[in-house]
Parts: C-alpha cells; sequence; structure tokens
C-alpha cells in the first residue's frame, strides 16, 4: 500500500458523496486535500492538524486554492476545533491512529458536532501489511461514541470505515 493507495481511497469514498463542505481530520501535508481539489470543483475544504510543520507543508502544496479560498487549513487539535455545528458534510481522516488505538471520544465528539444531520465520517487507515485490529479498533471505538457503521471497504491493507451519528 503506497501514500498515494490510502488518499486515492480516502478521496474516491469522500468525493462519491458529492459533499459541498468537507472537513479533514489530521490533513498532514494536504495530499488527500489536494485529489479533492481536483475531484469536487466546486466543494469548500478545511484541513485540520495540530502540527505546525505538516501545515506548512499543506500550504505549500495548496497554495492557490489557499488563496482562492477553496481551502482553509487550521491548526488546532480537534478538540478545539472551532467551526459551526452542522457546517460539514463529509469529514475524513487518513491514518490518524487514534481512531483504531483508542476510543477517541473527543476527536467523534467534535466531528458529531460539525457533521450536519446525515453528513458522513469515513476512516482511512493503512498499516505496513493487513492487521485485523486495525478495523476492529475503528468499530469499537465508533460504537462505544454512538455511530452507524455505514460501509467497510479493505484493499490490501487499507482499511476504511465509513459511519454516521446515530
Ligand atoms: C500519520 S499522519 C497522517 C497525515 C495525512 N493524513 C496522511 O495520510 O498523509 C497523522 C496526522 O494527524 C495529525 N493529528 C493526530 N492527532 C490529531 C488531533 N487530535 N488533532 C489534529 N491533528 C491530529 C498529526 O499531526 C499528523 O499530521
Amino acid at each position: 500500500m503506497t501514500t498515494a493507495d490510502r488518499h486515492e481511497c480516502a478521496a474516491a469514498l469522500v468525493a462519491a458523496g458529492r459533499p459541498a463542505v468537507v472537513l479533514e481530520l489530521g490533513c498532514g501535508n494536504g495530499a488527500a486535500l489536494a485529489l479533492l481539489v481536483e475531484r469536487l470543483p466546486t466543494a469548500r475544504l478545511v484541513g485540520v492538524d495540530r502540527s505546525a510543520t505538516a501545515l506548512t507543508r499543506a500550504a505549500q502544496r495548496l497554495a492557490e486554492p489557499v488563496r482562492s479560498g477553496r481551502v482553509t487549513l487550521l491548526r488546532t487539535a480537534a478538540g478545539g476545533l472551532d467551526l459551526p455545528d452542522g457546517s460539514v458534510d463529509a469529514a475524513f481522516a487518513v491514518d490518524v491512529n487514534l481512531f483504531w488505538t483508542g476510543t477517541a471520544t473527543p476527536e467523534l465528539a467534535t466531528l458529531r458536532r460539525v457533521l450536519r444531520r446525515g453528513g458522513v465520517l469515513h476512516l482511512v487507515v493503512a498499516p505496513p501489511a493487513p492487521n485485523p485490529r486495525v478495523r476492529a479498533g475503528m468499530e469499537t471505538a465508533l460504537q462505544g461514541a454512538g455511530w452507524t457503521t455505514t460501509a467497510v471497504v479493505e484493499r490490501g491493507a487499507v482499511v476504511a470505515v465509513s459511519a454516521t451519528p446515530a
């Protein structure tokens, strides 16, 4: 599984829903957002990361769509995310391990708050080798926080779980 594959998987899942406003939590250097800039030409994209280094790289990669206002990059941890309630159509995260290694309680609470009714969250993780604990961990965290899993995609080592707040 290459970096491009996991970002491609996430971008395909998100773009399929034709969302108007998309949030990526833990956007890193902005690789997945760059794919969505191409695939969702009218969508507004918000990338969030707590790392200044990651956001600097994302800002370089996405300089033009940031300038035009299509992409907004925010440096914050998930818990401090200052977006209005119900303002996001689709949210996603790629290789943000807290969603399968623990309960992700504050992060899932924030995502629940900012997603509109019927909005969807896609969690994509690409471990170095197939690891059944990844899917199980994500589904357990989601279920524990009151989310309903709507789809699971497993392609090689990559696991994508889609869910909506119950
Ligand atoms: C392994 S990197 C993946 C980056 C990118 N999604 C990718 O696939 O290339 C995980 C990223 O999530 C960010 N991150 C982890 N926990 C976070 C949190 N609670 N709030 C915001 N960002 C977080 C890290 O700073 C890091 O940039």
